[in-house]
């Protein structure tokens, strides 16, 4: 287990304990944290799965994908710290990484 730190929309902090393998979207999802939507269930299809991370905590994160950066590029709150929750892989490594829910786009 991995504790992860996850801020909702409204402001709320969340400290999650993860499961080490599943996806952060996965383990953001089974905490019961439903305003990230995840509309494709992680097929990388959807970018509903936005977060953005802090900046103190980015370099532990392998670089984004191309398709993953393609996706992002979509939405309007793009930061330089945005990722797809479902294509990051929560492991030891990433223990008390911090990400805020990216707002939802229209
Ligand atoms: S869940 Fe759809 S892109 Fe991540």
């Amino acid at each position: 287990m991995t504790q992860v730190t996850v801020t909702t929309r409204d402001g709320a902090v969340h400290t999650l304990e993860c499961r080490d393998g599943l996806s952060l979207m996965e383990n953001i999802r089974a905490h019961g944290l439903d305003e990230l939507a995840a509309l494709c269930g992680g097929n990388m299809s959807c970018g509903t799965c936005h977060v953005l991370v802090a900046p103190d905590s980015l370099a532990r994160l392998p670089p984004v994908g191309v398709d993953e950066g393609y996706l992002l590029e979509l939405s309007p709150h793009r930061e330089s710290c945005s990722r797809l929750s479902c294509q990051v892989t929560v492991t030891q490594a990433l223990a008390g990484l911090a990400v805020r829910i990216a707002p939802e786009d229209a």
